[in-house]
């Protein structure tokens, strides 16, 4: 194992795009921002100075980082947010994790360009359990807004005013020439032909689902979320805010030039969304003056093709990667993710939208949870999240009056050490436009099952695949349906559970849990570093 040094210093930088020219935040002026490699096993030590006028914290999505919140990076839930002028330095070990995540801002709408890809690979000598790519490339999909983020956020707290949706899609930090001004902002990809790549794809967006397509070649899912699936062939993959997926290509068509892209997928759209983001696959020799094709991606509604797809997604599950899910449940959780409306007298029209889970809308603390639970602080949160909604109703043929009694709230669910987890996400379809992808922070989890209407826990645990079901750290929950994950809470600490849709994640859509210590210092929170930045 080694060591893998890096520093960060987050500095603002003009940057143009769409022949609009602004100024964003950046990690060392690049936009994404740069890769981290580490092999499974390494320490990586990532110190972050904050050179720009907002307050920053960056997550490392996925990573478990056992006993290690500290370094997590979600602002006031592991840490207070690095200051203007400050530095702090994340230091955490890899273990038992290879493959794509990646690596973003968890303050403000920062991460709309505070993000870049984290590469684990295999440790020496160990081969992927898939045939060996000739060469390996990240496709970071994003969004773009002329307007500044902190802008679009405010925009997105007041009702009244049209949602604000992104101008453009990325590849790469770069949209494509579908986009005005943009043939010089367009990835490309160089392949020899008769070699298999290995792309490592990420969803970086902060409110956009997408589908994502290769003209004239399949792809073969090899991975998600960092963990082996069953290999499987497709035309296009979906992906969700927060979602990694590794695929192989093999480059044996006609030696030409392809368009790869990416456009929004929305279970139930309000606004079919239609902007394509390119780049190019690029077979060697062939002249940049050949016209690309582009590929045929699903409609922005094909929820055929998305089930069928989703379906196909199964844990590698062999002797050296085994799926283990938890059979025996000590805890059984049901929450319903619920968006509505709210009083709110300095918004305009008096009211802003507002969403919960299990009717409470969580409001930031003003310090980390992690150190008032580690410190013992009184009156940050309450440990009292309730396992389930105290009420029943039809979740998902409710009119939208029947349930708007949201609380707010700062509650968290206390797990002891070691105990396993059912937890049910349950929508309801109260305005609601595409699916919520939910992303839990220090554990992954497995996908049991997904259905759509309500949930019946007499019918539906029978059904649930207990044997290789996905394994990741964010899933979506289907517009009027439920998703069951299970998972074995044996990393003590505070922990975030979100919706990845930046837009509901502002508007109150997560919570925390609390994993408790087990016995002795081996199974207890790790003591603080020195530098934790204070508030
Ligand atoms: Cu990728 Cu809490 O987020």
């Amino acid at each position: 194992a080694a060591i893998k040094k890096y520093q960060f210093d987050v500095v603002v930088k003009n940057v143009s795009r769409l022949c609009h020219a602004k100024p964003i935040v950046t990690v060392n002026g690049r936009f994404p921002g740069p890769t981290v490699y580490a092999r499974e096993g390494d320490r990586v030590i990532i110190n972050v100075t904050n050179h720009a006028q907002y307050n920053i914290s960056i997550h490392w999505h996925g990573l478990k980082q056992f006993r290690n919140g500290w370094a997590d990076g979600p602002a006031y839930i592991t840490q207070c947010p690095i200051q203007s002028g400050r530095s702090y330095t994340y230091d955490f070990n890899v273990t038992g994790q290879r493959g794509t995540l990646w690596w973003h801002a968890h303050i403000l709408w920062l991460r709309a360009t505070v993000y870049g890809a984290i590469v684990i690979m295999p440790k020496e000598g160990v081969p992927y359990p898939f045939p060996q790519p000739h060469a390996e490339t990240e496709l970071v999909l994003g969004e773009w807004w002329h307007a500044d983020v902190e802008e679009v956020e405010k925009q997105g707290n007041m009702l009244g005013l049209p949602p604000n949706m992104s101008d453009a899609h990325k590849i790469n930090g770069k949209p494509g020439p579908l986009f005005p001004c943009s043939e010089k902002h367009t990835f490309a990809m160089e392949v020899e032909w008769g070699m298999t790549y290995l792309l490592r794809i990420v969803n970086a967006a902060l409110n956009d689902e997408l589908f994502f397509a290769i003209a004239g070649h399949n792809m073969t899912v090899v991975e998600i979320d960092a963990v082996y699936c069953k290999p499987f062939t497709t035309s296009a993959i979906v992906i969700a805010p927060g979602q990694t997926t590794n695929v192989l290509v093999k480059a044996d068509k006609t030696p030409g030039r392809y368009f790869m892209a990416a456009r929004p997928f929305m279970d139930a759209p309000i606004a079919v969304d239609n902007r394509t983001a390119t780049a190019i696959l690029q077979y060697k020799g062939v002249p940049t003056t050949v016209i690309p094709m582009l590929p045929r991606l699903p409609a922005p509604n094909d929820t055929i093709f998305v089930n069928d797809f989703l379906d196909k997604l199964k844990s590698l599950n062999s002797p050296q990667f085994p799926a283990k899910v938890p059979l025996n449940i000590d805890r059984h959780l049901f929450y319903t993710a619920s968006l509505g409306i709210d009083r709110c007298p300095t918004c305009l029209n008096g009211t802003r939208l507002t969403a919960s889970l299990n009717n409470i809308t969580f409001v930031m603390p003003k310090i980390g949870l992690l150190q008032a639970h580690y410190f013992n602080i009184k009156g940050v949160f309450r440990p009292d999240f309730p396992d389930k909604p105290a009420a029943a109703f039809n979740y998902t043929g409710a009119p939208l009056t029947a349930n708007l009694g949201t609380s707010l709230g700062t509650r968290l669910s206390r797990i002891p050490y070691n105990s396993t987890v059912e937890l049910v996400l349950q929508d309801t379809n109260l305005l609601a436009a595409e699916s919520h992808p939910f992303h839990l922070h220090g554990s992954n989890f497995f996908v049991v099952g997904r259905g759509i209407g309500n949930f019946d826990p007499e019918k539906e645990p029978a059904k649930f695949n207990l044997v290789d079901p996905p394994e990741r750290n964010t899933v979506g929950v289907p517009t009027g349906g439920w998703t069951a994950i299970r998972f074995r809470a044996d990393n003590p600490g505070v922990w975030f559970m979100h919706c990845h849709l930046e837009l509901h994640t502002t508007w109150g859509l997560k919570m925390a849990f609390v994993v408790e210590n087990g016995n002795g210092p081996e199974e207890s929170i790790l003591p603080p570093p020195k530098d934790l930045p204070p508030c």
